[in-house]
């Protein structure tokens, strides 16, 4: 089996929906989900989800190797940025691959402080006509990696924050499981 880890720092829906994707899956298999926020909603659902879900420290995940041992010792193969919040340090970089799931089109509305809802906030404040998600690899800076994926949707004249959020997770779900099964593939 080919483990996934998958990091995230809020309600989740992208990670219970990774979750029930590759349950049953022949070679792919969700290990686990880190959050660095103890009251985070995503601990609760994985935890319905019958997937082990654990809290780390900001020190635990830049000061020290012990998050790094834990994943290997669990032979994760692959992390997953679902909702993360946080810069990953260097050595997380160099020792494992990750995919983060951005929901814009980068670069535009990316980097430092472009998280969720402040993203569509501001791309609706600069009505613009276009926006989407973007699927791709992490390296030393926010949103910078090498993409994997974009898909395209509309902003309408009418949209708030919230009706764009609602028609970029749909983009999320049906994409994100299916780019990681992919990339996945294409690596072994
Ligand atoms: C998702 O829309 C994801 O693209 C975004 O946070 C949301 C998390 O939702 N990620 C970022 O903004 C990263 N910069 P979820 O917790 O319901 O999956």
């Amino acid at each position: 089996m080919r483990n996934i880890a998958i990091f995230a720092s809020g309600s989740g829906s992208n990670a219970e929906n990774i979750i029930r994707y590759f349950k049953n899956h022949p070679t792919v298999r969700v290990d686990s989900v880190w959050s660095n926020k103890r009251d985070a909603f995503v601990l609760e659902r994985t935890k319905t989800l019958g997937v082990e879900a654990f809290y780390f420290t900001k020190e635990e995940f830049q000061g020290s190797d012990k998050l790094i041992k834990e994943l290997k010792n669990r032979n994760i193969e692959l992390i997953i940025l679902a909702g993360f919040l946080w810069l990953v340090p260097p050595e997380l970089i160099e020792d494992f691959t990750i995919i983060n799931i951005h929901p814009a089109l980068l670069p535009n509305y990316g980097g430092k402080g472009m998280y969720g809802s402040k993203v569509h906030e501001t791309v609706v404040a600069n009505h613009e006509t276009e926006s989407g998600i973007t699927i791709h690899l992490v390296n030393r800076e926010y949103d910078r990696g090498e993409h994997l994926l974009q898909v395209k949707c509309p902003v309408y004249p009418l949209d708030s924050a919230d009706t764009l959020a609602a028609r970029i997770h749909e983009l999320e779900y049906k994409y994100f499981p299916a780019a990681i099964e992919e990339f996945l593939n294409r690596k072994s």
